[in-house]
């Protein structure tokens, strides 16, 4: 008999009778910066996959009501105020997620800030600092306070949110650029430590995507991001948050469990070619003369 909804196992029966698993069925997440963008879009699809969410956030009145949304997937989702630099309020966030769902299974250490943009030349030592300490010392904490749990329960997924300004360097944008580029390597030694307790810990890096972070620049306007992202690079759209929270789902589920120390870039090709001769959306086809680049000293 066909039936619609979800039988003992976590498997939606769908209309037409094949199975597809809830992929965080009864898991407990935290997710840093979920009170927008990615991590908010990362909360609603965990959770609408079976987990129950801690959202984290500076933000309190978006946090909470991002984690309304997010219950409503079917799932109860609980907001607390974190300040990812501060050890003591990561500290109060693993133990949230332990007091009110007894185990810890995914960590997202996703919340981030652009900190100090500029000229090398005019970077105050304090800009300096905070940005590192939200960006790269915020992951560290995660990480660090994730393990002792996740270790009791025979493993766990950590994900931190890097950037292709980690891999590339970009004008006016010192800190961050230093700061991702510690979150990917950071990535690649602590899963190295840490795989003996099956405990994965990848990255994401993202290209440009659609999120308060970059249209708060142009005034809250979504659509002229979505315009000015759609030719950012090389696949013609812009990327939107979901885009960022499908990449995390699948490492936080156990789709991904051979892959750890992992940077998963998602930025619709941004990176994939020098960015002098790389085709950019918008732009008109490039028509390569036909030729052959043999040795040089026939040319
Ligand atoms: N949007 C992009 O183009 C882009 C590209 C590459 C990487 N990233 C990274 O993606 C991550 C998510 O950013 P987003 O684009 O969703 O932006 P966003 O501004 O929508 O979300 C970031 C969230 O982090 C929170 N936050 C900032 N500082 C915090 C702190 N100290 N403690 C707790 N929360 C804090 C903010 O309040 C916000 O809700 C960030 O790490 C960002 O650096 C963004």
């Amino acid at each position: 008999m066909r039936r619609r909804g979800r039988d003992h196992a976590g498997e939606d029966l769908r209309e037409n009778g094949s199975r597809s698993v809830s992929r965080l069925n009864g898991k407990v997440a935290v997710i840093t910066g979920a009170a927008s963008g990615m991590g908010k879009a990362a909360a609603i699809l965990f959770a609408r996959e079976g987990a129950h969410v801690v959202l984290a956030d500076l933000n309190v009145p978006g946090g909470e009501e991002a984690a309304r949304l997010a219950s409503e997937g079917g799932q109860r989702c609980v907001f607390q105020r974190t300040d990812v630099s501060s050890e003591d309020d990561i500290k109060a966030l693993i133990g949230r997620a332990l007091s009110e769902y007894g185990r810890l299974d995914i960590t997202f250490n996703n919340a981030g800030i652009g900190g100090a943009v500029g000229s090398l030349e005019s970077i105050a030592v304090e800009d300096w600092d905070r940005t590192q300490a939200v960006c790269l010392r915020g992951v560290f904490l995660g990480i660090k306070h994730s393990i002792a749990p996740m270790r009791a329960i025979g493993g766990g997924s950590i994900i931190s949110t890097a950037s292709i300004a980690g891999i590339d360097g970009y004008p006016n944008l010192h800190a961050y650029c230093a700061a991702k580029a510690g979150v990917l390597n950071l990535t690649r030694s602590a899963s190295i430590e840490f795989a003996i307790d099956n405990i994965r810990i990848n990255a994401i890096a993202p290209g440009g995507v659609s999120t308060p972070i970059v249209y708060s620049g142009l005034g809250g306007d979504k659509a002229r991001a979505d315009e000015f992202l759609a030719k950012a690079q090389p696949l013609p759209m812009a990327g939107q948050p979901e885009d960022i929270a499908e990449a995390a789902l699948f490492l936080a589920s156990d789709a991904s469990r051979f892959i750890t120390g992992h940077t998963l870039v998602v930025d619709g090709g941004a990176t994939a070619g020098a960015i002098a001769i790389a085709p950019r959306a918008g732009q008109p086809r490039p028509q390569p003369q036909r030729t052959f680049a043999g040795p040089s000293f026939e040319t």
